[in-house]
């Protein structure tokens, strides 16, 4: 069901109401009382623009019983890089410190080290940080970062397990040189072990909709509808579902106006080729205002629908 699972992710094409709609659902568990962390996994972050200055890389609470926190993934490259170099201060001689150290300042400039300190961090957020909350809700980036973002536990696991394979065939390697000798532990394994570990962990989570809902939200348009679809199918090629859409800026049904009322027709196809498309999951609808929803005041003329359209998602998602 939409909103049952204790930890979100609100998904979807550029632009179409992520962050409104991650804070429409962060609102109405506060509000219902549940200790809440909305987290945003977007680059480009917009929650403080909604909550007001002061929100940023430190869990803060904004609203009653609602902490929000901005991952920034610089700061995460740079505490990630800090990580790897202290474990290192503790695997590598002093000799070779040095060299090994601005390999790993290079490694943190290299295409793709942001990601995994932004992964880093959002593993963290779900082993560690959630067990101080009841609801843990992401706001994220555009379908693809996402994407690339909930799979990667299961393609870094794969990634780890063959470094893992190695380190363990040299282990028993050095065993059979050292002649039945007892080999001495190996730190290198234990981290890779550790960070298995994790990343299966999360997996696991991501993986398990009683834990973890995704949730698109698309707008009634062909661009945005064919993403969702795509974005649902590869979710499930990685053994994730979807738990449901919020179908957001629908348009009022009266209107005069030809030029509106031709994208009202255009609106309805859209609604019932969603309706066809994705029948299987639970679907919430939200209007279009008439002004920007860039305030937690502007906010509060969603929260109504947002609540009642959640209740009858459930109670489709029951009759089903
Ligand atoms: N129901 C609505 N009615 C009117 N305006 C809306 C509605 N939902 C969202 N908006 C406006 O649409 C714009 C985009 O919304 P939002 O920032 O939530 O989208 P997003 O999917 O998070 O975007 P991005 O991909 O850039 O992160 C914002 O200016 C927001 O105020
Ligand atoms: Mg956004």
């Amino acid at each position: 069901m939409l909103l049952d699972p204790p930890v979100l992710f609100f998904a979807g094409k550029g632009g179409v109401g992520k962050t409104t709609c991650a804070a429409l659902a962060a609102l109405a568990c506060a509000r219902a009382g549940e200790r809440t962390l909305l987290v945003s996994t977007d680059p480009a972050h917009n929650l403080g623009d909604l909550f007001g200055p002061g929100v940023g890389g430190v869990a803060r609470e904004v609203v009653a019983r609602l902490e929000v926190l901005e991952i920034d993934p610089a700061t995460e490259t740079r505490r990630y890089l800090e990580e790897v170099k202290a474990n290192m201060r503790r695997l590598v001689s002093s000799n070779l410190l040095e060299e090994a150290e601005r390999q790993v300042d290079l490694a943190g400039r290299a295409p793709g080290a942001e990601e995994s300190a932004l992964l880093e961090r959002m593993v963290a957020v779900l082993l560690d940080e959630r067990q101080h909350y009841q609801r843990v809700i992401f706001d994220t980036a555009p379908t693809g970062h996402t994407l690339r973002l909930l799979t990667m536990p299961s393609l870094m696991g794969a990634w780890v397990d063959g470094l893992l394979r190695r380190r363990g065939a040299l282990r028993e390697a050095r065993a059979g040189w050292m002649g039945g000798a007892e080999v001495p532990d190996d730190p290198v394994f234990e981290l890779l072990h550790r960070r298995r570990l994790r990343l299966e962990q999360t997996r696991a989570l991501l993986a398990d909709s009683t834990v973890t809902g995704i949730v698109f939200v698309l707008v009634p348009e062909a661009l945005p509808v064919a993403e969702t679809r795509r974005g649902i199918d590869e979710l499930a090629d990685h053994g994730l579902t979807a738990a449901g859409l919020v179908v957001n800026r629908v348009m009022p049904e009266a209107t005069s106006d030809p030029f509106y009322a031709e994208r009202k027709r255009r609106e309805r196809d859209y609604l019932a080729r969603i309706d066809t498309m994705f029948a299987e999951l639970s679907r919430l609808q939200l209007p279009l205002l008439a002004g920007d929803v860039d305030s937690v005041s502007a906010l509060e003329q969603l929260l109504p629908v947002f609540i009642e359209g959640a209740a009858e998602a459930a109670d489709q998602a029951s009759a089903r």
